[in-house]
């Protein structure tokens, strides 16, 4: 099928807390590249993101912080959209679910499948919260996975295991509200009937989809396979778009069902005459990107309610990566164990490039894989320094400093020059190759490889020595370099495109980065020259003397004219220091030891709170032939060559004795003089460590086998007790 144009959507991020580096190896750097690859090949490109400010995780926080969900999702939703345009992300339109638009179209197209009669209704027995009057709906309720056995599951997910759960699979369920155990009590709900989806989803994924990447098919086929149920798209609660249908006073629609059709209200948003266009018609191609956890809802539950509403085209691919750890562990936003963009940004002011090639060069394609930060600082100066880096940077001095910043004439050609540039045509290829079937990775090394290539011919052709005594050798060796810095200022624009652009600068160019729809389509601005058909030529700065990169310019050998004036010499990157990244492990470590502490401090208080079973009875009788008394410590020490026993001398009103005593490790002999203790005095006398020791101190033993001493505050000496 010939497509005419692409929507680009990126998965809508919950507004409840900023964007971390697996957000960004998983969708958005991804995305980024794909949406300039395509405008660099001239194709007409929309570029859909926006912030999902529904669902519980965000009420949740805002009853942590005493605020209104609102405010929650006012503060996520700048600090995202502006950590993702500082990383060189621009959507067209990043927009958010609680807009008007948003909450109309989702009401629609809901009453829509409801009119229709595309849903079921069930009326079941649902968990519920007593002290705080609601009902438990996915992340409300928490529990033990019955998968992996982790304690704090999820509703709807367990985070350990990554398994896709129901409430009522949950092992001893508790309210994430009160903390308490819920009831059961009836409610109605709406329900998507995906099993009557199945037979289409089916032959649309399994056979007519099978070029989806391995995981997507994969974890897609596995859905099916298992079986589909009927899945509820109404929730009780008081934050969501309420249910726009007689009977559903005091519900909302399901955050999954409201946020996928924020691609289409974001749509509508940004181009409310032409929208339609981009959803409606069959020359659309939709690609969705987003995160593996995310698969489900985009390949199986938002096509099978556009396929219900029957006017929305379905996405022709659907690219998601694996996960990105940190360090060897799992990313956690709870946990605080990430690098977050906008503190990166702060951090790292200027370094934009690094870090999204470090993200694509290390992306989890494939399998799940490691962010070390010395593995970013080794990519960063080894890579983007030393090769791409030093590369450019000594063609543009050395043409400075040669040729008065002008580039030189072809005059002295060798074979050498035309093999390097000969080599840079199959890298374009494989990259076109790589990019069009989302291999960011292995894109990337093709786009390096051209700087390898550039690096190695300048390093072999050594001008700086050759000037010397050829000077026009030197010109086709620097004129040769020039070129080649052509092809890779626009083969690294998807990838670093802050160098790119510094590379045009330098070298005095242009690009044609495609239409930029947040204008207007046929209002180019100043940055946009408009070219006579309609397409925009978008770039920072007026080319001089018009030369305009493109995209299928790579690899040729005469881009830039003899004579082209070169502009001023820039560093493209900066090494990262071990300062830098010291601070930055450092941070990482003081979090987990702090995790590690509030671990042990929560287990410590979950021990406590176990009691021992109760004992078997006993007649009053056996309780009353115990002796136990009040007694007051007069001396004590520690046993020597002990860790645990103290010997003490205690006044007991009878007479004066010597108990020894396993209290050491909880109580000094200086705590012990003095005070006021119980003792069972008709304890049959023991002999430990050579001391005879008569009767037991009475002690309070913990859950977790601390002990605490039972002191009779001031009773005298003596006084039984009983
Ligand atoms: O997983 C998430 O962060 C979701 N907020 C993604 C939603 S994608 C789309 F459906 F809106
Ligand atoms: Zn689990």
């Amino acid at each position: 099928m010939k497509f005419t144009r692409t929507l680009v959507t990126c998965a809508l991020p919950y507004a409840n807390g900023p964007v971390h580096i697996g957000h960004l190896a998983g969708v958005y750097v991804p995305a980024d590249i794909y949406v300039r690859y395509l405008r660099l090949r001239g194709e007409d490109v929309l570029y859909i993101c926006g912030s999902d400010e529904h669902g519980v995780p965000i009420t949740i926080k805002a009853k942590q912080r005493g605020c209104t969900p609102q405010d929650v999702v006012d503060e996520y939703n700048k600090i995202i959209k502006e950590s993702f345009s500082g990383l060189g992300i621009n959507f067209d339109i990043y927009s958010r679910t609680t807009s008007k638009v948003h909450s109309e179209l989702a009401s629609e197209f809901f009453r829509k499948l409801y009119d229709e009669g595309k849903f079921v209704t069930k009326e079941s027995e649902q968990y519920y919260d007593e002290e705080a009057k609601t009902f438990l709906a996915d992340r409300y309720i928490i529990g033990t996975c019955p998968k992996c056995g982790n304690p704090e599951a999820y509703g709807d997910q367990c985070e350990k295991c990554g398994s896709t759960l129901s409430p009522e699979e949950l092992i001893d369920p508790r309210s994430a509200l009160s903390g308490s155990a819920p009831v059961k009590k009836k409610t109605k709900h709406w329900y998507l009937p995906l099993n009557e989806y199945e037979p289409w989803l089916r032959e649309w994924i399994l056979e007519q989809h099978k070029e989806w990447k391995t995981n997507v098919y994969g974890q897609c086929k596995s859905w099916l396979d298992g079986g589909l149920q009927p899945r509820a798209v109404s929730r009780d609660l008081d934050w969501g778009i309420p249910l726009p249908i007689e009977g559903g006073e005091g519900k909302v629609l399901y955050v999954w069902f409201d946020a996928p059709i924020g691609y289409i209200s974001n749509t509508k948003e940004l181009l409310p005459e032409s929208w339609e266009k981009w959803w409606k018609d069959s020359s659309t191609r939709l690609v969705h990107f987003i995160g593996k956890d995310n698969i489900v809802f985009h390949c199986i539950v938002f096509p099978s309610m556009c396929k219900g509403h029957g006017e929305y085209i379905l996405p022709d691919n659907v690219p998601s990566n694996e996960f990105l750890n940190l360090e060897g562990r799992k990313l956690s936003t709870s946990k605080n164990w990430a690098v977050w963009l906008h503190e990166y940004l702060r951090d790292f002011p200027g370094q934009e490039d690094a870090l999204r090639y470090v993200l694509c060069a290390n992306a989890p394609e494939t399998k799940d894989n490691d962010f070390t930060w010395k593995d970013f600082q080794a990519r960063c100066n080894s890579e983007l320094v030393a090769v791409f880096g030093n590369f450019v940077n000594r063609a543009v001095v050395l043409a400075g400093k040669y040729f008065g910043g002008k580039v030189p004439g072809n005059l002295k050609p060798a074979p050498v020059d035309a093999e390097a540039i000969a080599e840079i045509g199959p890298c374009r290829e494989a990259l076109e190759k790589y990019l069009s079937t989302f291999h960011f990775r292995e894109a990337l090394k093709e786009a390096m490889n051209i700087a390898r290539i550039g690096n190695k011919y300048i390093s072999d052709a050594e001008p700086w020595k050759v000037f010397k005594t050829d000077p026009e050798r030197t010109a086709s060796i620097l004129y040769t370099c020039l070129q080649i810095s052509a092809s890779l200022a626009v083969a690294f624009e998807p990838f670093t495109p802050f160098a790119a652009e510094k590379l045009r600068r330098m070298l005095r160019v242009g690009i044609d980065a495609g239409f930029d729809h947040r204008l207007g389509e046929g209002s180019p601005t100043e940055n946009f020259y408009s070219e006579g058909d309609g397409r925009a030529l978008h770039t920072g700065i007026k080319p001089a003397e018009d030369i305009v990169l493109r995209w299928d310019m790579i690899g040729s050998g005469d881009i830039l004219p003899e004579g082209h004036e070169l502009g001023e010499a820039e560093l493209l990157f900066r090494k990262i220091e071990d300062s830098e990244i010291d601070a930055q492990v450092a941070r990482l470590e003081a979090t987990a030891a702090a995790q590690a502490a509030a671990a042990e401090e929560k287990a410590r208080e979950e021990a406590l709170k176990k009691v021992e079973p109760a004992k078997e009875e006993v007649s009053f009788d056996d309780f009353s032939r115990m002796d136990i008394r009040s007694a007051t410590v007069l001396e004590a020490e520690r046993v020597p060559k002990t860790d645990k026993l103290l010997k003490l001398r205690i006044s007991t009103g009878l007479d004066e004795r010597t108990i020894v005593s396993g209290i050491a490790e909880y109580y000094s002999p200086e705590d012990m003089v003095g005070k006021k203790i119980c003792i069972l005095a008709n304890l049959a006398p023991r002999t430990i460590r050579g001391i005879e020791s008569r009767g037991m101190i009475l002690m309070a033993k913990q859950g977790d086998g601390s002990l605490k001493l039972v002191a009779p505050s001031d009773a005298a000496d003596g006084s039984t007790i009983g």
